[in-house]
């Protein structure tokens, strides 16, 4: 059994400590919280026996196997690091860190100390993706690939009321890119590899983070439109278009219908039920690697392909 500690008590510590129970081989064992007092409370809450104000004193517990980081994207590195070089297994939510050199220290360090570094990266185990990549042969020759995810956050009205808001805040790593359009670029380099050219654009908010953006992917054969937006709202699904077909996807962070059309003919409509959402399943994947000894490599392949790819399109908004 994973004895599991989390860092973070934001809503997405809850959402995925809620999807420990559909997964077995793995508990919640306890809760860190930079403040004391609601450390205790959300380890009541969310049902754990342990909880800790001092990340040193939660990494020396004999009781913890594994860390669940879900922090402010900055603070993921350091974090990572301290629980991997305590010997704890760690799943760290996207983006993993910031740059690929910070990724690659630490799967050196996962390495040395024989621990898993994992990424939480949910479309990638979502059984929607699996599904997506089984019927991609049938559109023949891909073209054109637009993938897109643009929600309007509430809390973009605290940036525009001149609040500070860690999501936003470039100091935290906030942003679009960071923290939607990572979802494109993931499905993007798992599926089709990684893009011989990048470009971008982006749009700064008040707070100094890019608030939308859009990147533009070539390979040799064809082009991929990537956009994001923390911003503004967008209800067009993603896109792969063959030249013998097109495969439409919902959401490409939990692609769930899934559409496909054959030349002229209707369109052949799949939907994947996931009643319990999509957070189990890479749950389920984590505890494979931790202790089924499966091979962590693809994932961390994935995590390296998706942060090389972010780095591309950060210097190519910049320099625009
Ligand atoms: N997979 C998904 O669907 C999903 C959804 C949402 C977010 N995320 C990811 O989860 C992570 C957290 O995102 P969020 O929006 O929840 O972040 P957040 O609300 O800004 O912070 C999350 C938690 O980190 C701690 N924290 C806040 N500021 C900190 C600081 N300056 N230094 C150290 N700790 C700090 C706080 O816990 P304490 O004060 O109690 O220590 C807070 O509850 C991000 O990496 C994000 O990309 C993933």
């Amino acid at each position: 059994m994973i004895r599991l500690a989390t860092i973070g008590t934001s809503t997405i510590t809850s959402q995925f400590v809620a999807a420990l129970p559909q997964v077995p081989g793995i508990r919640l064992a306890g809760v860190f919280s930079r403040d004391s007092v609601r450390a205790a409370a959300t380890a009541k809450g969310l049902g754990a026996a342990e909880s800790w104000s001092e990340l040193e004193a939660m990494l020396a517990s004999t009781d913890v196997d594994a860390v669940y980081v879900a922090s402010p994207n900055v603070v993921h590195y350091a974090q990572c690091r301290a629980a991997l070089d305590a010997g704890k297994h760690v799943f760290v939510e996207k983006p993993a860190v910031v740059t690929v050199a910070e990724f690659e220290d630490l799967l050196g360090l996962a390495r040395d100390r024989r621990v898993i570094l994992f990424e939480g990266m949910r479309s990638a185990y979502d059984p929607g993706m699996d599904l997506v990549r089984h019927l991609l042969p049938e559109v023949g020759t891909i073209r054109r690939i637009s993938f897109e995810y643009c929600q309007r956050s509430s809390r973009y009205d605290r940036v525009l009321a001149g609040q500070p808001v860690n999501i936003f805040d470039p100091a935290m790593a906030g942003g679009a890119l960071n923290d939607l359009g990572v979802y494109c670029v993931s499905a993007l380099v798992d599926l089709f590899g990684e893009p011989s050219r990048v470009a971008a654009a982006k749009v700064t908010v008040a707070s100094g983070a890019d608030g939308a953006g859009s990147a533009l992917a070539t390979y040799a054969d064809c082009v991929a439109e990537l956009a994001y937006s923390k911003i503004t709202a967008s209800d067009r699904p993603s896109q792969v278009e063959g030249e013998l077909g097109t495969l439409t996807i919902d959401k490409i962070a939990e692609p769930t219908r899934i559409g496909l059309r054959l030349g002229s003919a209707p369109v052949q409509e799949h939907v994947v039920e996931k009643p319990a959402g999509n957070l189990a399943y890479e749950v389920e994947r984590f505890v494979r690697l931790v202790a089924a000894g499966a091979d962590p490599a693809p994932d961390q392949q994935r995590t390296l392909m998706t942060l090389r790819t972010m780095e591309r399109i950060r210097t190519a908004a910049d320099r625009l």
